[in-house]
């Protein structure tokens, strides 16, 4: 359905237009004179458009071009304004962040720009809903996820996946040589866990190959595809055009509204077996998983509502933490000494519980760590946190303006503009991490006693801040460590990718392009003289 003017048409059109386009300058250059000036940069603003060209041109590398934008700007905010759009703004100002996402939360909402995109896919699920709605999800999920049997709970599942199925199969690539896309692998690892805990299910991912049952891989293929076809409903033209294009069921929207279906069968069978498992409980609770405490403490909840818990949650849990391990496991195997510093931890914490338990007990404490020893991996939580600093799983956070407003660094922000945070941006600015500010340093999160230091999550918005942080912190953390404890004291990882920075890839979060491959060995033997000493 596509339209075309002849070339004759063209002047025709611009005479019909140019009343319309001075009309609308005219308006900018009143509304300009009325606003408080915005923080801009030196980006070139041009008659009628503005800066928004800049926007358009860079619109498929936003991620990369908002460091360059944040850079260029005095107060590290740019705003973008042409008559009839709403404005834009981009900053990476922590003093602005906290204004958005804490002191003026309310006037700052996720908005109807970004929920209608999503909704379709993650319903009014807690990441995209908010007011009442996004509440009554909020207060449910903070009691759960602050209960000590939910740790316990995930610490068990956690070692079990471990130990069951990555050390495994990572033993088996280092045997025979074979090269993992290690991505692929932890966004598999993942899945298995926030199944398991969130929903008392195990989809088996990371099984032996050919495992994992048949909608649990169907799942993930669409669970990806409609993360990377949705994004681009952001961008121009489909910004203006998915609409008509899901109307008239055109590509992508056709292809999307397939792999929807696949999703939502998938998490409204688990809604059902949750169902099923609470009714044969008679009404007492039938698991130590999220959705069956849900289903016990809102029996009023509809199976629409507990479907978007459960792809709210597949989001929030899966993706987030293989980024980050993705990212870690690249950037470690370009820095030997990082490595060597992670594998001395890991040795140290292991050689204190041989001297003060005598060894461990049973399979599982051998293999892994409790939750007191990964406690002790101050340097690990440094260089996991310190990766996530320059490779943030959620890159940006966007925002809707309900009211004017002027941000701290005098930034105006207009009614229904909207409103990015680069938390990307944010670890390549010199102003708030120092001249080294782009180097993998994990030395900067730890105190001169080697204890790990954290930093004001406005300024380390990786988590996000204010009453929508990230509910999974410490799961996540637990997950990270133990995976990194356990797979760096047994190998060493040789990427093998080229020199290359790998390409970024963005979702709902930051992936890596084609993959992390990875070519497996065994790490360094333990030197004779500790040996003995353990
Ligand atoms: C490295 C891992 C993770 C990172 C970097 C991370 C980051 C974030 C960020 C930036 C947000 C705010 C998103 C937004 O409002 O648009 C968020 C929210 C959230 N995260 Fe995480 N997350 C991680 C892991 C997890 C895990 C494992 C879970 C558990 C299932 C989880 C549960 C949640 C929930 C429920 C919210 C919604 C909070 C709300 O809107 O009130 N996260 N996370």
């Amino acid at each position: 359905m596509e339209m075309q003017l002849s070339q004759a048409s063209w002047p025709l059109l611009l005479v019909l237009l140019l009343p319309l386009v001075c009309l609308l300058y005219l308006r900018q250059d009143h509304n300009r004179k009325q606003q408080p000036r915005a923080s801009d940069g030196d980006l070139k603003a041009y008659p009628i458009v503005g800066r928004f060209p800049h926007l358009a041109k860079n619109g498929h590398r936003l991620i990369e071009w908002s460091v360059e934008v944040a850079k260029r700007s005095p107060t590290q905010t740019t705003a973008f304004k042409a008559p009839g759009l709403p404005g834009v703004v981009i900053t990476a100002n922590p003093d602005n962040i906290e204004h958005i996402a804490k002191t003026s939360f309310a006037n700052y909402p996720k908005g109807d720009f970004l929920s209608s995109k999503l909704e379709d896919f993650l319903g009014h699920g807690i990441f995209n809903s908010d007011g009442e709605q996004w509440l009554w999800q909020r207060k449910a999920a903070s009691m759960e996820f602050s209960k000590r049997s939910l740790r316990k709970f995930i610490v068990h599942t956690v070692q079990s996946e471990v130990v069951g199925r990555l050390l495994p199969l990572l033993e088996q690539a280092e045997r025979h040589g074979r090269t993992l896309d290690m991505q692929h692998i932890f966004e598999c690892f993942t899945f298995d866990n926030i199944c398991n805990v969130a929903f008392g299910e195990d989809p088996g991912c990371l099984a032996k190959e050919g495992a994992a049952t048949p909608e649990a891989a169907e799942f993930v293929r669409a669970f990806d595809y409609v993360q990377s076809a949705i994004v681009g409903r952001f961008r121009p033209p489909a910004i203006f055009l998915w609409r008509l294009q899901r109307a008239l069921n055109m590509e992508p929207e056709k292809q999307i509204r397939e792999a929807l279906g696949v999703i939502h069968g998938y998490a409204d069978r688990i809604v059902r077996r949750c169902r099923e498992k609470w009714a044969a409980a008679a009404g007492s609770e039938s698991g130590g998983d999220f959705l069956a405490h849900i289903v016990a403490a809102r029996g009023d909840l509809s199976d629409e509502s507990l479907r978007d818990v459960v792809t709210n949650l597949l989001l929030a849990g899966r993706d987030t933490t293989s980024a980050a391990l993705t990212w870690f496991f690249w950037l470690v195997s370009g820095r030997p000494d990082v490595e060597s510093k992670i594998v001395d931890e890991i040795r140290r914490v292991r050689g204190s519980r041989s001297s003060s338990h005598g060894g461990g007990t049973g399979e599982t404490t051998t293999t892994t760590f409790t939750f007191d020893e990964l406690r002790e991996m101050h340097y690990i939580q440094a260089a996991i946190t310190e990766s996530m600093r320059l490779y943030p799983p959620v890159p940006v956070g966007l925002h809707y303006c309900n009211q004017d407003d002027v941000l701290p660094d005098g930034t105006f922000v207009g009614k229904g503009w909207a409103v990015q945070h680069s938390v990307y941006a944010m670890s390549r600015l010199e102003g708030l991490w120092g001249k080294d500010c782009e180097e993998f340093r994990p030395e900067r999160w730890l105190r001169e006693d080697g204890t790990f230091q954290p930093e004001s999550p406005f300024r380390f918005p990786v988590f996000h801040a204010g009453p929508r942080m990230c509910l999974g912190k410490e799961l996540a953390y637990i997950q990270m460590k133990f995976i990194v404890s356990c797979a760096f004291e047994r190998f060493s990882f040789q990427y093998q990718g080229g020199d290359e920075h790998p390409e970024l890839e963005l979702m709902f979060m930051l992936r890596m392009k084609g993959g992390l491959p990875m070519q497996v060995t065994k790490q360094r033997p333990v030197p004779e003289a500790e040996a003995d000493l353990a």
